[in-house]
């Protein structure tokens, strides 16, 4: 497929998730056009963008070819939709994660631009035959899920609407890779795509062991940092099976899969997530980390930090 840069992107809503496409997009070298519909909130982004481009270039973190001021020199903020999505041949919502919010963009949205453009979603568990159901042509149509911090966290969901063609698919999957994201492609719309379905499982499970007072929550996210999340940050579930068996997957699947059945048969239900479990497994991560918003800064700072160190490693 020939290279698309050099080509218009249009982000809509400038939050977080807005602002961090905007940069992995121009990273790639892509023109990009941020628009919000709360006035100053687009060209605020500019700021924030610039400060945090600086920074990256400093950090020597700074992804692509192009220099922190070339970078810049490739986006504009817009107040006008249709300004906004003049030239552009692929539009990403990130507008809030509220369905009739969204319906409305990708409607008003639809009615400015020409029939080839691809209109894709940030969303992270709206399901896209809803986000999309305003929409007279949904061949065009895609989830494009990115996980927080986009910037170090490559992976994007490609969730198609039942009609959308396999060439769209195809294009997404192709700027994703062109801009150093990490694609994968979901055949068919699933309620939580597949990394929140596995999330799920995942804080399901360790949910029931605390409550169940089986372990504390201090202790089940060592399971995670200091176990399980060693491994996973490399290799996936099924490439661990297949490499923990001396002879591989079938040598595993018959060593193990007893175990596996009779350990998933004493699951239990699904949580209610409230009540008195509730109050206690939030009074004992608040004893770990305060919600106080300097504490949780602190913390998100160095998650992100450390991701950053982790996206290093992994390069
Ligand atoms: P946010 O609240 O930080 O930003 C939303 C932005 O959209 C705001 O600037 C708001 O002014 C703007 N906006 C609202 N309605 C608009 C409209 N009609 N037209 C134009 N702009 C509009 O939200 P955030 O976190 O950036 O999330 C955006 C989307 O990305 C959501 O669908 C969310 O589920 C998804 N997402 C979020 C992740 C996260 O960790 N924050 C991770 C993956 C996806």
């Amino acid at each position: 497929m020939t290279s698309l840069k050099g080509k218009i992107i249009t982000v809509v809503g400038s939050g977080l998730i807005g602002r961090s496409w905007a940069m992995v997009f121009l990273s790639g070298g892509y023109k990009v056009k941020i628009y919000d519909n709360e006035p100053g909130q687009a060209s605020g982004a500019i700021t924030e963008i610039r400060k945090q481009l600086e920074e990256l270039q400093q950090a020597k973190m700074l992804r692509g070819n192009l220099t922190a001021a070339q970078q810049l020199s490739l986006l504009s903020s817009h107040d006008d939709l249709q300004q906004a999505l003049e030239g552009a041949f692929f539009v990403q919502e990130c507008v809030f994660e509220d369905l009739e919010a969204k319906q409305t963009v990708f409607h008003e949205v639809e009615n400015l631009v020409t029939e080839s453009v691809i209109l894709s979603s940030s969303t992270s568990c709206l399901m896209p035959s809803n986000v999309f159901s305003c929409v007279q042509n949904r061949t065009r149509c895609i989830i494009s899920h990115p996980v927080n911090p986009p910037y170090y966290v490559r992976l994007v969901e490609l969730v198609p609407h039942p009609e959308t063609v396999p060439a769209v698919m195809d294009v997404a999957y192709s700027l994703m890779t062109e801009v150093g994201q990490a694609p994968v492609r979901l055949s068919k719309e699933i309620d939580g795509f597949a990394l929140n379905r596995v999330q799920y499982a995942i804080i399901a499970e360790s949910w029931r062991l605390v409550q169940d007072g089986v372990i504390s929550v201090k202790d089940i996210d060592l399971v995670m940092s200091e176990g399980l999340g060693m491994r996973y940050a490399f290799i996936g579930p099924i490439e661990t099976m297949h490499l923990n068996a001396p002879e591989g997957m079938e040598d595993y699947l018959q060593r193990y899969s007893e175990g596996m059945k009779r350990v998933l048969n004493t699951f239990g239900p699904v949580p209610d997530f409230s009540g008195e479990p509730a109050a206690r497994i939030v009074k004992e991560i608040c004893e770990l980390i305060p919600a106080e918003q300097e504490h949780l800064t602190v913390r998100r700072e160095r998650r992100d930090h450390l991701l950053m160190e982790l996206a290093k490693l992994k390069k």
